[in-house]
């Protein structure tokens, strides 16, 4: 359920599958919603599904490692939602199975961007519509990674473990602000991406 305080149920949700369900499960309680990923085609579609369902739910195709995509979309997120955001879901992320020692200077940019630059960038942006809707959630999606140390995989735990730490320093930082902030921590979940590196 929705917390209770929660009165403009203005949600932004950027980026993923674990994103499908978690979009679903917001605007069931009639949330307003804005997504986004970067296929325009795959968000369309899920937009009819959505739609058929009467679910109030918008997109924006972004590239969250893109510095100007970002301010762009926080801009469009602003001025659907009246300059106010209830709830953040920072849920992009991505994970290369490799030991530490093979992965490539481009593969640690673009790990370290999609993972940690794009949701310490967006919650810059996003901190002055969360204060001014009085309640503001951040949601930080995290990983098993960034608890438990596990023998492949280093680049994205790293990532996942500073997302932990982000969410502490954030929430002692913007309680001032009635902004809570949690970062969650699934374990394996089946979702294209687990597809693609457990195979
Ligand atoms: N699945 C698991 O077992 C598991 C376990 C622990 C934690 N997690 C975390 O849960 C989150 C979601 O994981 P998932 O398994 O659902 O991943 P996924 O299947 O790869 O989905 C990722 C989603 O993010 C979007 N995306 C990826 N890169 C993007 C970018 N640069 N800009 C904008 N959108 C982008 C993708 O859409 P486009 O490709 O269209 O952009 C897709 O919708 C991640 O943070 C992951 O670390 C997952």
């Amino acid at each position: 359920m929705l917390p209770h305080d929660i009165h403009e149920d203005y949600i932004q949700v950027f980026a993923a599958i674990v994103v499908h369900a978690i979009v679903e499960e917001l605007a069931q309680f009639g949330a307003r919603v804005h997504t986004c990923a970067r296929n325009e085609s795959k968000l369309e579609a899920c937009k009819r599904n959505w739609d058929t369902k009467g679910f109030q739910v918008s997109y924006s195709v972004c590239d969250v490692t893109s510095r100007e995509q970002r301010e762009k979309l926080m801009e469009i997120v602003s001025s659907k939602f009246n300059g106010k955001l209830n709830i953040l879901v920072n849920n992009v992320g991505t994970y290369l199975r490799k030991p530490t020692t093979e992965f490539t200077a481009q593969e640690y940019a673009t790990i370290m961007g999609t993972n940690l630059e794009s949701t310490y960038h967006i919650n810059q942006l996003a901190h002055p519509l969360l204060k001014a809707s009085g309640c503001g959630n951040i949601v930080l999606i995290s990983s098993i990674g960034g608890v438990v140390a596990v023998d492949v995989g280093s680049l994205s735990s790293k990532t996942k473990g500073a997302i932990n730490q982000l969410a502490k320093n954030l929430a002692c930082e913007w309680a001032k602000d009635n902004i809570r902030v949690n970062s969650v921590a699934p374990g394996v979940i089946s979702t294209p991406l687990t597809k693609l590196v457990m195979t």
